[in-house]
């Protein structure tokens, strides 16, 4: 199976599962926009909370906030969004299809790396054993070829897109004789620059209506409540202000399902230090932040980093962290320094005063920013593509198995009575009694035990507990751990402590402390 059909095959269990579903579904969807179902959002639930937690209960100097959504347009002048929240873009005459032109260069450039991979392929098997990857990338004159033009495009799109310059843009693609995808044809527009924010009007019109904007990322609700959290909460510098909530981007390429959406949600951190520090803490935020990453064991060599080139028009240092989702290497979230730019830029369009008096120094300052951003939407999907498998049994079927890792999973245990007779249901009913005080549980007692295993192995349920007729002999029951399959007897008295064990968020956190 190529990666692409496992991605459209996702897809596909996600809706059927009731994990993600178009938005809109019966008047034909709404681009780039979806909703989650009953377990995608317990999945979605589990992810904030463990980004939630792991910031404001493992760190004692971070606070939450929930801003609201609307905001004083003036933010968004100060913040440079209204000004420089653009996409270049570019559209073919022939197919009148839009593209961001960066994209185009970048797909063009993957195309380069692909090649390379390729001549790999086929000189490893030229060369059996003795094929040296690290050598033969080195040296073999192709290759070098091509990551020489790969190189210096990489280089020529950077520089324009700092410059702002769309004419060298639309130069790239004519010169790396970009196609579009729809027409084959190189009949191209000049590209301009298109703003990604939504605006809508507050109060009516009679009234005199106000342009506002729906906020393109929440750290602004951040920003301009930096007094009044710091000086509410006592907060000493260095100390950070953690905000979970729904961003909105007029995207131009909206695609790869809820990889890019123009509503979505993010979890950002704004850490306030001292100037001068900020490095320091870029570094130290990125290592925190990828072992919040790998604590969920999809492996390490899922992830990057990827530093920054083009930095955005607040930043002195930037970073992704990528996973490798089933398209390639791609960004989950930013690690950015922000220097004094935000709260500067309140200060000067607010006139007030927004400065920190530092008790250890004696000086008053505007502290520096040093901010982590991930949208929980491509967490999900992060999650769901890492646990996405379809498994060969030696019995000869297949199952399809969600392993999710079992604190973020939707449902933690199914408790299923054997058979639907003997008191064997009421049993099963207690037990569900006992256990939905603390997790997610269901109870199913329709069909055979194989087919009730399936079902929830494709919704990624850690645990299943069987009752069966031994349970009212001695008070025992089944469990079945849903990766390896395998089963065992606890007593019905333990259970509920060893499933605490297995499904909280302790064994996480503890890997991040
Ligand atoms: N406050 C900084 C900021 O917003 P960003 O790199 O533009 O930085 C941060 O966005 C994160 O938000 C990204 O790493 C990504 O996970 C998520 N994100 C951005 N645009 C998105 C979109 N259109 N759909 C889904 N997630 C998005």
């Amino acid at each position: 199976m190529t990666q692409e059909e496992l991605f459209k095959k996702l897809i596909a269990h996600c809706k059927e599962y009731g994990f993600i579903f178009p938005s809109s579904e019966i008047y034909d969807g709404l681009s780039a926009v979806y909703d989650y179902g009953q377990l995608g959002v317990e999945l979605k639930n589990n992810i904030k909370t463990y980004w939630w937690d792991s910031m404001t209960k493992l760190h004692d100097n971070i606070v939450g906030i929930d801003a609201a959504i609307f905001m004083h347009p003036k933010v968004w002048e100060a913040s440079g969004h209204v000004g420089a929240f653009n996409d270049p873009l570019i559209d073919n005459k022939d197919s009148k299809k839009r593209y961001r032109a960066d994209v185009l260069i970048e797909e063009w450039i993957a195309k380069q790396d692909e090649k390379i991979e390729k001549e790999c392929a086929k000189a490893a098997k030229r060369f059996g054993e003795s094929f040296n990857k690290e050598m033969f990338v080195q040296t073999n004159g192709r290759v070098l070829e091509i990551a020489a033009r790969r190189d210096e495009v990489n280089r020529r799109m950077a520089e324009a897109l700092n410059a702002n310059d769309l004419v060298e843009l639309r130069q790239i693609i004519l010169d790396c004789e970009i196609v579009c995808p729809i027409s084959g044809s190189r009949n191209w527009t000049e590209v301009r620059q298109f703003n990604l924010m939504f605006s809508t009007q507050m109060g009516s019109v009679a009234e005199g209506a106000n342009t506002v904007y729906l906020r393109p990322e929440t750290a602004q609700g951040i920003f301009v409540n930096f007094l009044n959290v710091q000086k509410t909460g006592r907060m000493k510098i260095p100390f950070g202000i953690a905000q979970i909530g729904k961003a909105f981007r007029n995207e131009i390429v909206a695609r790869q399902f809820i990889f890019r959406m123009r509503e979505f949600e993010q979890m950002e951190m704004q850490f306030f230090v001292r100037p001068g520090e900020e490095m320091e803490w870029w570094k130290r935020w990125k290592e925190t932040r990828m072992s919040w990453h790998r604590a969920l064991g999809f492996g390490d060599d899922k992830y990057r980093f990827h530093d920054h080139e083009k930095l955005a028009h607040y930043a002195n240092a930037a970073t992704d962290v990528e996973f490798n989702f089933p398209f390639g290497f791609k960004e989950v979230e930013g690690i950015h320094s922000r220097t004094d730019f935000d709260l500067g830029r309140h200060q000067q369009f607010s006139g007030k005063k927004i400065q920190y008096f530092d008790p250890e120094t004696g000086e008053s300052y505007v502290p520096y920013v040093v901010e982590t951003s991930i949208g929980v939407d491509r967490m999900v999907l992060q999650v769901l593509s890492a646990a996405y498998k379809e498994e060969q049994l030696e019995n000869g079927e297949t199952r399809t198995v969600l392993s999710i890792p079992a604190p973020l999973a939707p449902v933690k245990v199914a408790v299923l009575p054997l058979v639907k007779k003997d008191g064997l249901q009421e049993i099963a009913m207690d037990l569900v009694h006992k256990l939905k005080f603390d997790h997610n549980v269901q109870y199913d007692e329709k069909d055979s035990i194989g087919k009730r295993y399936r079902r929830q192995d494709a919704i990624g349920t850690p645990f299943c507990v069987t009752v069966d007729h031994q349970t009212k002999e001695d008070g025992t029951v089944t469990i079945r751990e849903r990766d390896t399959m395998k089963q065992w007897r606890v007593s019905i008295d333990e259970l509920e402590s060893i499933v605490a064990d297995k499904v909280g968020m302790r064994q996480l956190f503890e890997k991040l402390v």
